[in-house]
């Protein structure tokens, strides 16, 4: 009978009988599917798991706190976490194209992750497997050709990520699951409703939502401006009536007022679309007067910001991401 609790008896089952008293990796980042995996390691295996999370510098505001707080403070799991903000940056200053992005993103990862593991293989307890959140679309998706940019990233972050020479073992425990059996699976876990709940986030995160050019103070202002955006589509009741929604850093400026200042500043757009499975998507028709609230206060609030504008571009002809 397929219920959360029986197949997480058997998960457990399945986990401890295959890494015994080893121990385990997992890269976790904060979205469902890793998060997933650590809740379910953690009780299968306690302290026989170490998390690894890296901070890009690329993530949403206050991301990296909130990744802390849930696993390491609420659930006493291991987690390490690796500040690599400036070592990402430097790879992409001077970079503009969105697969060249892509590519030093996914490589730096491997890097830092690489480092970290070593590190932990060749400490004491010596780990001896890698945790993946392979889902079952995954294993479909990465059985075929290689075309989309998402699986380009995917097969660094998620499938068969492993470099060659860590030979670690893996263990994929969502391998046979759909995201909305792991989604049911990280509430019986007892993981937060907003963590499971959460929108999908690129695996080079605001590095693919600043067009162009990445800079620190543009990651800054996107911050801030994607924050305002989520936190309205929640007090409206609208985040889970969209699939997908966030900002856009536009490296143009425009003149706008503020007060009785002229003020050449940037610009942000919102995208917001509906969708079941990625592949085509609506742009969603969020009411004019939450429209007008949202940039109200991202021009308010965020200086360098003078002027937001809303995407209203279907998938296809345009793509989810604006890179
Ligand atoms: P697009 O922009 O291709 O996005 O219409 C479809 C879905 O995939 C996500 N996406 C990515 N996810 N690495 C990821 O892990 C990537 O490089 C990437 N590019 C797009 C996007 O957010 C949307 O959910």
């Amino acid at each position: 009978l397929w219920t959360p609790s029986n197949i997480i008896d058997d998960a457990i089952a399945q986990i401890r009988a295959r890494v015994g008293g080893d121990q385990v990796l997992l890269g976790l980042s904060g979205g469902v599917d890793s998060s997933v995996v650590a809740a379910l390691l953690h009780r299968a295996i306690g302290d026989q798991l170490t998390c690894v999370f890296v901070d890009n510098g690329l993530l949403r505001l206050g991301e990296g706190d909130q990744v802390m707080a849930t696993f390491a403070r609420h659930m006493g799991v291991r987690v390490i976490r690796v500040d690599a903000e400036k070592r990402f940056l430097d790879r992409l200053a001077g970079v503009e194209d969105p697969e060249q992005k892509r590519k030093r993103i996914g490589n730096t990862f491997i890097d830092v992750f690489d480092e970290e593991a070593a590190k932990l293989k060749q400490g004491a307890s010596g780990v001896k497997w890698l945790a993946q959140g392979t889902i079952y679309p995954d294993v479909i998706e990465s059985a075929g050709a290689s075309t989309g940019k998402a699986k380009v990233i995917k097969s660094h972050h998620n499938v068969g990520g492993l470099p060659e020479h860590m030979t670690l073992k893996l263990v994929e425990p969502l391998r046979e699951l759909f995201k909305d059996e792991v989604r049911k699976l990280g509430i019986e876990l007892g993981l937060p409703a907003e963590m499971v709940h959460r929108h999908p986030f690129p695996g080079p995160g605001l590095g693919v939502r600043i067009l162009g050019e990445v800079h620190k103070a543009y990651a800054d202002t996107l911050r801030l401006a994607d924050h305002i955006f989520i936190e309205e589509l929640h007090r409206a009741d609208l985040y889970d009536k969209v699939s997908q929604a966030f900002a856009v850093f536009l490296p143009v400026r425009s003149v706008g007022v503020v007060g009785d200042n002229r003020q050449y500043a940037h610009v942000i757009a919102l995208r917001a679309v509906e969708t079941i499975d990625f592949m085509t998507a609506r742009w969603a028709h969020l009411p004019y007067d939450f429209l007008d609230q949202v940039c109200r206060r991202i021009v308010n609030e965020i200086p360098g910001v003078s002027r937001v504008v809303y995407d209203i571009t279907g998938k296809p002809p345009g793509t989810i991401e604006w890179e």
